[in-house]
């Protein structure tokens, strides 16, 4: 049994890329390991999100997380800010972290190419924070999506620094995690890149959201002007639907249109419309479960208390081992 962790940020509802990217395997690795899965609301900061957004939003992450089937009882559910620990680690490993190494980080760059007008110094030590997150409980194991590689491979920089400079073989390396499968990207619907709460309007589809507007999505997503020569190689708006059908849809389905591709009769309206009836009928199980749960303010307090108990627990272990290491007195 191996020690896992991993979060997700609470900027929104959860989508489609976080369903496949993460917490489907989160839901399998808590039936076989020490798994301890929580809500990035400090990460969540860096976009200064108003107070009442906020609060709405890391309450949505939580039930959201136990309607997919996170189950309290066989993984440590918490809220990142209810572990003080996490954010004096995160004070100490920043020594351990070079500025030159965290302006090079890809998602750092992307950041700031994005929103020029807000690149605060919590957008640069991201990747600090991310690592504190996992070593905090001395995870080997963090299942992510693709997006995310680059950040274990930092996190196993500053703990190699660590046990490096103080010779002791305390923290072990965390490595991103997909059963021995590759790291997955989900597309979003505009044709190119990733499907992400902030690529704008119209690219994700989330797990609480209503048929009409799937139906609506789908059909409005990029494509093209369809093959015209037998098993032409396909544009990426056009692989990223077929991606997409790969989630959701039966295998004959798949094969369905991959033949029509091949043989140049597709149709991608007819395409699109059972991408979305597959879509729907993949998320409104989910959708009823978040908001029957929606309702359950009680439960979901008890959750919270019960798992951000547990994570101190942890937490606290770890860091007054990590004291003693660097020399504090107390
Ligand atoms: P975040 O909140 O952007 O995404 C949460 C998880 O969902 C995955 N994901 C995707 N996977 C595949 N395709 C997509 N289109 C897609 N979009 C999102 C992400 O890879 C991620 O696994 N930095 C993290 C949160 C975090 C964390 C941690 C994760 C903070 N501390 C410690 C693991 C361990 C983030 O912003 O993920």
């Amino acid at each position: 049994m191996e020690t896992v962790v991993s979060g997700i940020r609470s900027t929104g509802n959860l989508h489609i890329g976080n369903y496949f990217g993460a917490i489907k395997n989160f839901i399998r690795m808590q039936e076989e390991h020490n798994c301890f899965f929580f809500i990035a609301d400090m990460h969540a900061l860096t976009t200064h999100p108003k107070s009442e957004d906020f609060k709405q939003s890391v309450k949505n992450v939580v039930v959201e997380y136990l309607a997919v089937g996170l189950d309290p009882e066989k993984s440590t559910i918490y809220i990142q800010s209810d572990v003080p620990q996490i954010s004096e680690l995160y004070l100490l490993m920043n020594m351990y972290a070079y500025v030159g190494e965290l302006e090079r980080c890809t998602s750092f760059k992307d950041k700031i190419r994005k929103h020029p007008d807000n690149i605060n110094a919590g957008l640069l030590t991201y990747p600090v924070l991310m690592a504190s997150d996992i070593i905090i409980h001395k995870a080997t194991k963090v299942p992510v999506g693709k997006d995310q590689e680059q950040h274990l491979e930092m996190a196993r920089n500053f703990v190699n620094r660590f046990n490096h400079l103080y010779n002791v073989d305390y923290f072990p390396e965390p490595y991103a995690f997909n059963f021995g499968e590759n790291l997955v990207k989900v597309p979003g619907l505009d044709g190119s890149g990733k499907m992400g709460k902030s690529e704008g309007e119209g690219n994700a589809i989330f797990l609480s959201e209503d048929p009409a507007s799937i139906r609506k999505k789908i059909m409005r997503a990029v494509s093209d002007s369809g093959p015209t020569e037998a098993n032409q190689p396909k544009t990426e708006a056009i692989q990223n639907l077929f991606t997409l059908m790969s989630l959701v849809s039966k295998p004959e389905t798949i094969s369905f249109f991959e033949n029509e591709y091949n043989g140049c009769s597709i149709r991608y309206g007819d395409m699109k419309k059972q991408l979305a009836e597959d879509m729907i009928a993949f998320t409104a199980p989910l959708k009823d479960e978040i908001e029957k749960l929606h309702s359950n303010e009680k439960y979901l307090n008890e959750v919270i208390a019960y798992g951000g108990e547990k994570a101190r627990e942890s937490a606290s272990k770890t860091l007054k081992e990590v004291r003693e290491i660097i020399g504090f007195m107390h």
